[in-house]
């Protein structure tokens, strides 16, 4: 008699992310060359509740390495915050012969799979958010995409700004976190960045659209995390309404941010995720999310990645300002 293989079960859970599906892809490759079965779950925890199991094989995550979004689908479930959704879900693996999950989202989806962890489940968490606000890795799956997309947006605008001598201000994702507004004003050279972390009055935006006028920049940008406090259109009535010696016009970039093709980055850190949650299931290791730290892929403990939040490293805060002199 032959050993029932071991049986790795799949899913994607709360914000979708540009990566996911290579991670997927990694997932099921990696576990069927180890002699693993892989069993993708449809629309996150709440698929894990209803069941919705399907066994995918290596040809069935063909084509998925460059495009967006999850082949899983994905869904933000109540029903699985209550213990009753939770013993539902855990009946449902059994009943089904899963012996173990790769669950890749951002942190609430690892706070569920810290939950499983804690009633004996075997779980393996991998970080998937373009909010990169996720403790215990240095980026998560899906923030370099979200990034170039936010980067292409503002050089197209930046064009249109320079030719009109507008100030521009741009929405961007991250309604808890800073992180993605302000490295994209790095990257993509924007003059003022508002985020959740910080407190900044209208006034002091104005004074500092104003001077950048006054250098002689033919443009101004600023870039505005969903979170800031701060609402888009309103302070661009204001700064309309103050004389700043630009005109304002707005630009909420909203979901573009999550969709679109894997960049190379993400491509690379999904896959290489993806092979490390698989073999930690199979070397029986638990309750762990991989995480990259320097150059390796590590597994930290969920209760930890839980427990903290990833904060904007406010140098790179200071950086946005530095470089728009
Ligand atoms: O957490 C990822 C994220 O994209 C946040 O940046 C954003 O605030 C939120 O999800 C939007 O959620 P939804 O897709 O449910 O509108």
């Amino acid at each position: 008699m032959t050993a029932k293989p071991y049986t790795i079960g799949v899913l994607t859970s709360g914000g979708d992310a540009p990566g996911m599906n290579p991670c997927i892809r990694a997932i099921v490759r990696t576990g069927i060359a180890r002699g693993a079965r892989v069993v993708g779950i449809s629309n996150g925890y709440e698929g894990l509740i209803n069941g919705e199991f399907r066994e995918l094989g290596a040809r069935d995550v063909g084509g998925i390495l460059l495009r967006g979004g999850t082949i899983l689908q994905t869904k933000r479930s109540l029903a699985f915050r209550e213990p009753r959704g939770q013993r539902e879900a855990i009946r449902k693996m059994n009943e089904f012969g899963i012996d173990g999950l790769a669950i890749i989202g951002g942190d609430g989806s690892l706070t569920g799979a810290l939950a499983l962890h804690r009633q004996e489940v075997k779980v393996v968490g991998i970080p998937g958010s373009i909010d990169n606000d996720i403790w215990g890795t240095n980026i998560s799956i899906g923030v370099d995409t979200a990034m170039n997309t936010i980067m292409d947006a503002v050089d197209k605008l930046r064009d249109t700004a320079s030719s009109h001598g507008r100030a521009f201000l741009v929405e961007t994702m991250g309604r808890g976190s800073g992180y993605l507004a302000v490295m994209a004003g790095i990257v993509s050279g924007a003059e003022i960045v508002l985020i959740p972390e910080t407190t900044v009055t209208i006034e002091d935006i104005a004074t500092a659209v104003e001077n950048t006028y006054k250098r002689g920049k033919t443009h101004a940008f600023i870039i505005n995390a969903e979170g800031s406090g701060i609402k888009t259109n309103e302070l661009a009535q204001a700064l309309e309404d103050l004389d700043v010696g630009f005109q304002t016009r707005v630009t909420i970039l909203g979901h573009i941010q999550r969709g679109g093709s894997p960049t190379a980055y993400d491509r690379l850190l999904a896959s290489r995720m993806g092979v490390k949650a698989v073999d930690a299931l199979l070397n029986g290791i638990s309750g762990v999310m991989t995480g990259l730290k320097g150059r390796g892929i590590d597994y930290v403990p969920l209760e930890e990645v839980v427990a903290t939040k990833r904060e904007v490293n406010m140098e790179y805060y200071e950086m946005v300002s530095l470089l728009a002199q």
